[in-house]
């Protein structure tokens, strides 16, 4: 018979029929109120809408999901999507998800430690935030809350080109808070422009250059041509009902300061696809060459490299590659990044710090990929989810539970530290 003896001594008798047969009165008298209270816990209710929508998401995915209900569809559609059919988008996540974990048990792991050392500095974990642009498209906090985040949580972020903030505002917003700001850069077919964008991130305290390579054309964006998206977005036939579907956006991006390209202000308004005018189709090595002579911090390729084109890139200057297909956002049917880890290690030997993004959405993921060798992880959907979700607090959140995620994955797997997770690699995965 399910019933117990509460706090207050007095035995109870849950049984269905005492309850079908009892009147309400006798309820009362058998489970008076304070014992109720012990058995259901009422939990105060949150009155901040947006605390209590993240405290509902537990997983990347719940972000998305939150993410989905809040966004209009094309600008939702826009973070989400791929080029092309989605192919390597899909892939991407799945090469993480072909790996299976084979633990170590029995290996004391009370006082694992998930730091990372990268360039000369220690991270809380090894997890980078990837350049996204148009970033105040999703929400008004934009680039300066997703600094603000990371920075808060000890991560890097990385400042798109092709940002809604300027270099400078980005640095203010996250002056003194010991953050680690690095910016991404597009070879621009406008020489001056980009000579001033370098110049200016070193002024203002970037310590990293991503040099992204695999955007020499725009990427096939099919869902945004269907969708018609426009940056900023703007009201046509076509979003008049995504519109009255989502007011709390439209009324957010009206109320917030103005989007549009900080870093191309005669820029008034384009389609994504339109702004690959930018864009420089005839770069090449010396391109390469002559920014390691022009920036004297650290220098990343970004692409989808792959092991001889790594090589050269480590003999041009480069100080670190990261791995990337820019989340299946470029060329479709492209190599997934996590299955260039090993043989990019392999061509670059042990002292090459690499990245790899593309496709991570969990904490084991990024066990996945430094146990293949990789020194960190970057993500780019997983934390806009997070902004789509709930702004810099979404960011926050999602920044929360990819680390925990992984905390506990290098438990459960029996390591207690990077180092040993990336040494014992090859034993703790198996496909
Ligand atoms: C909305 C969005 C905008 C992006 N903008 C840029 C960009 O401006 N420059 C760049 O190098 N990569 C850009 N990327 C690619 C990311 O830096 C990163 O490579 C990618 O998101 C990783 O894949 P994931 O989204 O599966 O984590 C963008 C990605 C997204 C989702």
């Amino acid at each position: 018979m399910p019933g117990g003896r509460l706090g207050s001594g007095r035995v109870f008798n849950l049984s269905r029929r005492n309850f079908a047969d009892a009147p309400a009165r006798r309820i009362v008298r058998i489970m008076r109120l304070r014992d109720m209270r012990e058995l259901v816990r009422l939990r105060p209710i949150d009155l901040d809408a947006t605390r209590r929508r993240l405290a509902g998401c537990h997983d990347v995915s719940d972000l998305r999901r939150a993410a989905r209900k809040r966004i209009p569809r094309p600008v939702f559609d826009y973070v989400d999507g791929g080029a092309d059919e989605e192919v390597a988008m899909a892939a991407n996540v799945a090469a993480f998800r072909a790996w299976r974990f084979q633990p170590r048990v029995l290996a004391d792991v009370a006082a694992a430690d998930a730091s990372a050392p990268l360039f000369g500095a220690t991270l809380p974990a090894p997890l980078v935030l990837a350049p996204t642009g148009y970033t105040m498209m999703m929400h008004p906090h934009g680039e300066a809350g997703v600094a603000r985040a990371a920075a808060r949580r000890g991560l890097p972020y990385t400042l798109s080109t092709m940002s809604t903030t300027g270099i400078e505002d980005v640095a203010a917003a996250v002056a003194g808070a010991d953050a680690t700001l690095w910016f991404q850069l597009y070879i621009l077919r406008d020489r001056a422009r980009q000579s001033g964008l370098v110049d200016r991130a070193a002024e203002a305290g970037f310590s990293a250059l991503v040099v992204t390579v695999d955007t020499v054309v725009s990427g096939n964006r099919v869902r945004d041509a269907r969708n018609g998206l426009t940056m900023p977005p703007s009201l046509t036939p076509g979003t008049v009902a995504s519109v009255a579907a989502r007011p709390g956006y439209w009324l957010r991006l009206l109320s917030g300061p103005p989007v549009g390209f900080a870093n191309f202000p005669d820029e008034k308004q384009s389609t994504i696809s339109a702004s690959a005018m930018f864009f420089n189709p005839g770069i090449d090595w010396q391109d390469i060459t002559e920014l390691r002579k022009r920036w004297n911090g650290t220098l990343i390729l970004k692409g989808p490299i792959g092991p001889a084109d790594a090589r050269r890139a480590v003999d041009a200057g480069v100080d670190a590659i990261q791995l990337s297909n820019h989340g299946g956002r470029q060329l479709d049917r492209c190599v997934a990044p996590a299955d260039l880890i090993a043989p990019v290690r392999e061509a670059v030997g042990p002292s090459v710090p690499l990245l790899v993004d593309s496709g991570i959405r969990h904490g084991a993921d990024i066990a996945v990929a430094l146990a293949l060798g990789a020194d960190a992880a970057a993500i780019g959907r997983a934390y806009m989810y997070g902004l789509m979700a709930g702004g810099e607090a979404g960011v926050d959140h999602a920044l929360s539970i990819l680390t925990r995620e992984f905390r506990t994955t290098m438990r459960l797997l029996g390591v207690t530290s990077v180092a040993d997770l990336r040494k014992r690699g090859s034993e703790l995965i198996t496909r």
